[in-house]
């Protein structure tokens, strides 16, 4: 039965190398795959990358309003989550809610997300989130060495940011699947892990 899976860390925590080998793992296995990401490629995920980047500036609340919007209609969109997993596709996606929960709970009171995503978490909960984990000094370096910034990606910040994951881990855990990668080791180490648990659930 196909599966939703979750790719979730702080920034340059090594989300799209881990999704790209499980995707060509998954490929090599014939078992169909559809990868995405959020913020999406559609219309409102490209206004927020225009935030993310500042090239365009708004309150932080519509930003956490925009994200949770974004998110419902890539639920629900054609070719979006519910219809590729109804079409027997295991969807793997780079951030979800979780990732709502713990950037924008910086700045904006975090039941006031929660409730934002509720329709979320009841249309499409994931049947695993992967976090990987990276210490925030590590990830500023992966990134530093990409060339890019966003408003989110300050040292500081990702070491909030990754707090916020650990203490969001202890209050969903009865509510959600999660496993915690040690995301320091080589790609090749960390791929090996992640697909075997991942077959685990296949
Ligand atoms: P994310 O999608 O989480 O931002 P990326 O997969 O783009 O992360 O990785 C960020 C940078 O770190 C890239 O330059 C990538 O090649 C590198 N990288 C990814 N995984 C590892 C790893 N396990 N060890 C060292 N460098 C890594
Ligand atoms: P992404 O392009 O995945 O960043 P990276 O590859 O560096 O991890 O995501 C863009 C930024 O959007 C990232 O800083 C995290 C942020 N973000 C939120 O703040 N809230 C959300 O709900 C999501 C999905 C992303």
């Amino acid at each position: 039965m196909s599966k939703f899976i979750v790719f979730e860390g702080i920034d340059g925590s090594g989300k799209t190398t881990q999704i790209n080998a499980l995707h060509r793992a998954l490929t090599e296995r014939s078992i169909p795959v559809h990868i995405t990401r959020e913020p999406t490629g559609n219309s409102m995920g490209k206004q927020l990358r225009k935030y993310l980047t500042g090239e365009e500036k708004t309150d932080l609340k519509a930003i956490a309003a925009l994200f949770a919007a974004d998110r419902l209609d890539h639920i629900t969109a054609e070719d979006g989550i519910l219809d590729n997993l109804s079409k027997g596709n295991t969807v793997l996606c780079d951030r979800y809610y979780l990732s709502s929960f713990a950037y924008q709970s910086v700045d904006c009171d975090l039941d006031w997300i929660m409730a934002l995503n509720r329709e979320a978490m009841q249309m499409a909960r994931p049947d695993l989130h992967i976090f990987l984990d990276v210490p925030a000094e590590q990830s500023m370096q992966r990134v530093e060495n990409r060339g890019e910034t966003e408003i989110f990606e300050k040292l500081e910040r990702q070491q909030q940011i990754r707090k916020n994951f650990f203490d969001l881990f202890e209050q969903l855990k009865d509510k959600e699947s999660i496993l915690i990668i040690d995301g320091t080791r080589s790609p090749e180490i960390i791929a090996e892990e992640i697909l075997a648990k991942v077959e685990a659930i296949l």
